[in-house]
């Protein structure tokens, strides 16, 4: 039934991101040898195109100005790309989108230097919006990404967070590029103010679920389907909702507590973590996580409902759905 769902959203916006494909791949050329064509691969992988699609969709209600449209869902999509490109490097990933990352071919100074370029091709996507509210949603969000990187990379190690403290991380790293997309779809297209801020709204609420479900893939069976590794936020000592969810169950096993505490710290790697992932999910933290990323689905699809358009709310709907039952 999602999978149905899945099928028509992207049926539905087939012609419209091929057209943001295009602009993606252009705009991501770059005149080096060997790094023009790693750049290209990465663009071509196969990665999901949501944020594009929800900014695109945010627009479809209203005013459609498609090449304006098009031109900020490529800035989009690019500037995610690059916050991955850094995102690998920081967290020394070895896979992305099923490839080697570009951290495992190139030197970090080559990595960075051509993440910069790529968030500088973003931002003359963005400016070529001729949209002086949509520069400013970029730059406001690409602070956002940093906050949460950064708070993730100082708060690592840590065992004693808050749920506020990883909401607010999630929602820099992730849900403020899609709160940020579903914003500059709805702007261009002329959406009245009211409607700007729900489609904003809902967009961050698809955020918090989508990432949210990729901290728990992360721990769930299956998680090299994902292209990228598996049990990799434990072993960097990155707490996310589900391990939080299964520390504050732990009081009564002092062992488990220990092996919690031993692998956050970073203090012991290899079958423990493994032992450790076990543990998590036969705890029931994932399905208790889910159920909090479904929670912000539901309020998501609330805030569609602003839309007055019969055949966008319904493809925002699947979005919200998409965002909680993927698997990759
Ligand atoms: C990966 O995002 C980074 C996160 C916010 C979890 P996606 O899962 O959307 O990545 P691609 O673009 O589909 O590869
Ligand atoms: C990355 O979050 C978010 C950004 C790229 C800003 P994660 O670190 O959880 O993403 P993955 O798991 O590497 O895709
Ligand atoms: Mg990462
Ligand atoms: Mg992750």
């Amino acid at each position: 039934m999602v999978e149905l769902q899945t099928r028509d959203v992207f049926a539905a916006m087939r012609t419209d991101l091929q057209r943001v494909e295009a602009r993606v791949e252009q705009a991501a050329a770059i005149d080096v040898p060997l790094v023009s064509s790693l750049v290209l691969d990465l663009v071509r992988a196969g990665g999901k195109r949501l944020r594009p699609l929800i900014l695109l969709l945010a627009g479809r209600g209203y005013n459609y100005d498609l090449d304006a449209l098009v031109t900020a869902a490529a800035g989009v999509e690019l500037l995610h790309t690059a916050s991955l490109v850094h995102d690998d490097t920081v967290d020394r990933a070895a896979l992305r989108r099923g490839k080697p990352t570009l951290n495992t071919i190139l030197s970090s100074g080559a990595v960075i230097l051509l993440g910069d370029y790529l968030f500088a091709q973003s931002a003359i996507l963005a400016a070529a919006t001729g949209n002086p509210r949509v520069v400013a949603i970029f730059a406001s969000t690409l602070a956002d990404i940093c906050d949460g990187q950064l708070q993730e990379m100082f708060n690592a190690h840590r065992l004693d967070q808050t749920r506020e403290e990883y909401e607010r991380r999630i929602y820099g790293k992730t849900a403020s590029l899609f709160a940020g997309a579903a914003e500059m779809g709805a702007i261009i297209g002329g959406a009245p103010e009211a409607h700007v801020a729900e489609l904003r709204s809902f967009g961050a609420d698809v955020g918090m679920a989508f990432q949210i479900v990729d901290d728990v893939l992360d721990l769930r069976e299956g998680a090299q389907q994902l292209g990228k590794p598996a049990g990799n936020d434990l072993r960097q000592g990155t707490v996310t909702l589900p391990t939080m969810l299964y520390s504050a169950e732990l009081s009564g096993s002092p062992v488990d507590a220990q092996l919690l505490h031993d692998v956050v710290a970073g203090e012991i790697d290899g079958p423990d973590v493994d032992r450790l992932v076990g543990a998590i999910r036969k705890s029931g933290a994932l399905e208790q996580a889910m159920a909090v990323a479904a929670d912000y689905a539901e309020r998501a699809k609330s805030h569609a409902e602003i839309v007055a358009d019969e055949s966008t709310r319904r493809l925002l709907v699947d979005i919200a759905d998409l965002a909680l039952a993927r698997s990759s």
